[in-house]
């Protein structure tokens, strides 16, 4: 969800202002989602790499996340959308972790659209925690080191219960990955579009899945 902060700047104001603004833009892309046949949608919301920000705009984003939960999870579980976390919680303040912990429990038996919201996420930290799991479960003899292929490392991780990314969009025209989803993206297909985040319709969702859907994915094979 990149670009609130250049969203804001341009129209004179505060970078907060912009982030307020990008939260507001998800419940309607995530309402969108079963029209589109989106299962899983997942939102960058603070990389690992965020906390290099001033300490007033990470203390104004945290505060936006604490009261985006506590706002937004009466619509989330009517509109049957269940809700996850990805990312380094015990790098989060406990209060944050509580209102995480409680919407995934407020959510756990909807069937609809898969929200999964990366706070404190970095795909290197991912893997370094998820490494750190295995190595552990390997001095306990409980894994293998032998037996250790594709398929396992993807058990640690944060994302295990999720499927790979199909679609990946970053808005605001940056084309790099900034860190995110770096293991499950392997063959992701990528948007890069100019549009800042708070910009973001559901028309411009609905452009992007349909240019997507036109897309030959050949994982490294060859046309058939
Ligand atoms: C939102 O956009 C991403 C978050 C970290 C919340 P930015 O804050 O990165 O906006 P720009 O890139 O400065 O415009
Ligand atoms: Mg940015």
């Amino acid at each position: 969800m990149d670009g609130n902060g250049r969203w804001a700047e341009r129209r004179g104001q505060p970078r907060l202002f912009g982030h307020h603004a990008g939260a507001k833009r998800v419940r309607e892309v995530v309402e969108a989602c079963p029209d589109l046949g989106v299962d899983y949608l997942t939102i960058f919301a603070f990389s690992t790499e965020n906390w290099k920000r001033t300490q007033r705009e990470v203390a104004g984003l945290m505060s936006l996340f604490r009261s985006y939960i506590k706002k937004e999870a009466r619509a989330l579980r009517e509109h049957n959308v269940r809700v996850r976390f990805i990312g380094d919680r015990p790098g989060l303040d406990e209060k944050l972790r509580n209102l995480m912990d409680e919407l995934e429990e407020y959510t756990a038996h909807c069937t609809g659209t898969n929200l999964t919201i990366a706070i404190n996420y970095g795909g290197r930290d991912e893997v370094a925690r998820a490494t750190k799991r295995l190595a552990c479960d390997v001095a306990q003899g409980k894994l293998d080191p032998q037996k250790i292929d594709e398929e396992t490392l993807p058990r640690y991780l944060d994302t295990c219960v999720l499927p790979d990314p199909d679609l990946v969009i970053r808005t605001s025209g940056e084309a790099r990955i900034s860190n995110f989803l770096l293991w499950q993206s392997a063959y992701a297909e990528y948007e890069f579009i100019e549009t800042l985040w708070p910009d973001f319709t559901n028309e411009i969702f609905a452009q992007v899945v349909r240019s997507y859907a036109g897309r030959e994915r050949r994982y490294g094979g060859i046309a058939v």
